[in-house]
């Protein structure tokens, strides 16, 4: 960050007087005006529903420009990320800073591999939730016993950080997998030190001892991406759950699995399941298109399109445009044919085409063609926020090292306009 000598600082005029603000730049010529003084100088707060002007933090983490359709990590472009790491190199790029030269990256691989199983006693945990638990809930409290098992963290996080970012990184994998496991009632594959990670997961999900499962290297490229595509993305819902919790000195592991609970919703992570489900029902409806872009632009209903529109990009999501050749290049070395694939195609071209979508810049986000991935991978609808949560643990973690090693961080807090009842007295119970 750097506040330019040349910027003159913002003024606000407020009851005929005027105050001094200045104003900050970020390195990609990210303009904020910093109201810390804002409070104390003038008796006023703002006021920003779902903080859509409020930046709550600086960070070096993610750049995005959503009119340019821009994302980078660490200054790196996503387009080539994407393409030329596989996932571990990119969450070692999110939590350190730089990309792993060849000592660092075989350390953190070693680490993996050392921290890649729970502990046997976590192993019962999966035993007492009902049969049909959401997955996202499972994952969310085996995040938070973590914290039971290694509680060296509470001691001194910061010094045990490297250690315990690539403890959750291994071990959410290893969780992810188990929990699909005893969903469907078979029996546990532990994780294999011969496997690259994203082939580990997919090995732990899908071997079985009467049908060995070969691990297909177009399949472990396509989840490499797609974890990749989900890294960081700046201050968003669950980033900035993990960062408001950890901003009150909670531990990394309860911090996360607060994060995980936030990705849940469809709003947020929950939209890929949300996308699935939706071109599902069309597709059983007849393919009745029209009715649901109808739907979506009824504002007396509540429908939505999934996996249409994003608070921050205005022009189109980098993301998506990456994911959707990836489907398409997936689908055809697979030799899958999906019905729902040609609906969120037909979907898509309806939408972009349509005066509604149009204005409000609605096109397809990261979510609306990854479930059509997941699914050609062979992973359950009710998996894919948890393959997403597998996918942004790193930038959690990130941006949660960033928040504790901050100078100037604060516990998060903010004011709120209140708009109830003005004092009035008390009515005793035999008068009400
Ligand atoms: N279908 C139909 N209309 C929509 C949609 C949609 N998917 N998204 C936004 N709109 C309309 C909305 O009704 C509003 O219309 P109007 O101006 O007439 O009131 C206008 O577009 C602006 O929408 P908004 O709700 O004010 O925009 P937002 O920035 O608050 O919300 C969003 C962004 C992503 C929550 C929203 O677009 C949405 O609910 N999309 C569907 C869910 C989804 O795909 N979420 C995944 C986001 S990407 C993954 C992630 O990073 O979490």
């Amino acid at each position: 960050m750097s506040k330019e000598k040349s910027a003159p600082d913002a003024t606000l005029t407020v009851e005929g007087k005027t105050y001094s603000l200045p104003v900050v730049f970020g390195t990609e010529n990210d303009r904020a005006i910093d109201i810390g003084t804002l409070l104390q100088q003038t008796g006023y707060t703002t006021l920003d529903p779902g903080y859509k002007n409020t930046a709550s933090c600086t960070s070096d983490i993610t750049f995005l420009d959503g009119k340019e359709g821009i994302l980078s990590y660490r200054g790196y472009a996503i387009e080539e990320i994407a393409e030329k790491c596989v996932f571990i190199e990119v969450a070692f790029l999110l939590v350190h800073g730089h990309l792993p030269n060849p000592t660092e990256y075989e350390n953190f691989r070693q680490l993996l591999k050392r921290f890649a199983l729970i502990h046997e006693d976590m192993i019962h945990f999966f035993d007492h939730f009902p049969p049909n638990a959401p997955p996202m809930a499972i994952l969310s409290v085996m995040v938070n016993s973590l914290s039971s098992y290694y509680p060296e963290m509470s001691d001194d996080p910061l010094k045990t950080l490297d250690a315990t970012a690539a403890r959750l990184i291994s071990k959410i994998r290893t969780i992810a997998a188990f929990t699909y496991k005893k969903s469907v009632g078979h029996p546990l594959v532990y994780p294999r030190p011969d496997l690259n990670y994203c082939g580990n997961f997919l090995n732990m999900m899908f071997d079985k001892p009467v049908h060995p499962y070969t691990v297909r290297p177009e399949a472990v490229a396509a989840l490499n991406k797609l974890l990749i595509l989900h890294a960081d993305h700046e201050q968003n819902c669950s980033t900035s759950t993990v960062r408001l919790v950890g901003s009150a000195g909670v531990n990394l592991y309860s911090s996360i699995s607060a994060g995980i609970n936030a990705l849940w919703g469809p709003l947020h992570g929950g939209a890929n399941e949300a996308v699935v489900t939706m071109l599902e029902t069309i597709h059983n409806d007849g393919d009745n298109f029209k009715k649901y872009i109808d739907k979506a632009k009824d504002r007396s209903d509540p429908f939505k399109l999934s996996g249409f529109g994003h608070r921050v990009y205005k022009t189109f999501d980098p993301r998506g445009k990456i994911i959707k050749e990836a489907c398409d290049d997936l689908l055809e070395v697979l030799n899958v044919s999906d019905p729902l694939l040609d609906i969120a195609r037909r979907l898509e071209e309806i939408a972009l085409n349509d005066q509604y979508f149009v204005e409000r810049n609605l096109f397809p986000n990261v979510d609306f063609y990854s479930g059509i991935i997941y699914r050609a991978l062979g992973i359950p609808t009710n998996m894919f926020t948890v393959m997403f949560a597998l996918g942004r643990l790193p930038g959690w973690i990130a941006q949660w090292k960033e928040q504790q090693e901050d100078p100037n961080g604060k516990i998060g807090r903010p004011r709120q306009v209140y708009i109830g009842e003005p004092s009035r007295p008390f009515v005793p119970m035999s008068k009400r």
